[in-house]
């Protein structure tokens, strides 16, 4: 496994741990019942991870209600042959805030329709290589 991957897999390890998120398996997989939560009904499923960043990425398109976790899937000379997507929704009331990377409030809340003004730019669950060498 690759750091990208072995971090991702720490990350829902302690997602799945707080229960922060409800777990979803795959892309626009999500958990029953969560047609009670959306405004956008039927979902768009528009978002899609081809050619993005690893990264966590709110669905502009779903309100931000729902977010993506976008993971390029690299061969051994580092050319991306797979992108997994998952899909997660948010808490009843919260959406996902693209400045702390985390649901949140919308009234505490990065207005969802700038989210893509900050996508890629706040790093979570990424090591510092240095850093961790030194470790
Ligand atoms: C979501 O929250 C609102 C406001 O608190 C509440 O009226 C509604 O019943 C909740 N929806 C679900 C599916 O729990």
């Amino acid at each position: 496994m690759n750091d990208l991957t072995t971090n991702f897999l720490v990350t829902l390890t302690f997602l799945a741990t707080v229960g922060v998120f409800q777990m979803a398996l795959a892309a626009f997989d999500l958990p029953s019942g969560a047609n009670d939560l959306l405004n956008v009904q039927p979902v768009n499923m528009e978002f899609n991870c081809e050619g993005r960043k690893y990264g966590y990425y709110g669905d502009i398109n779903n309100d931000c209600q729902l977010f993506h976790i976008c993971l390029p899937i690299e061969d051994a000379d580092g050319n991306v042959i797979d992108t997994n997507h998952w899909t997660f929704l948010c808490s009843n009331g919260t959406i996902f805030d693209q400045q702390t990377l985390s649901c949140n409030y919308i009234s505490d809340s990065f207005p969802c329709e700038e989210s893509e003004s900050l996508y890629g730019t706040v790093m979570f669950g990424l090591q510092d290589d240095e850093l961790f060498k030194k470790l």
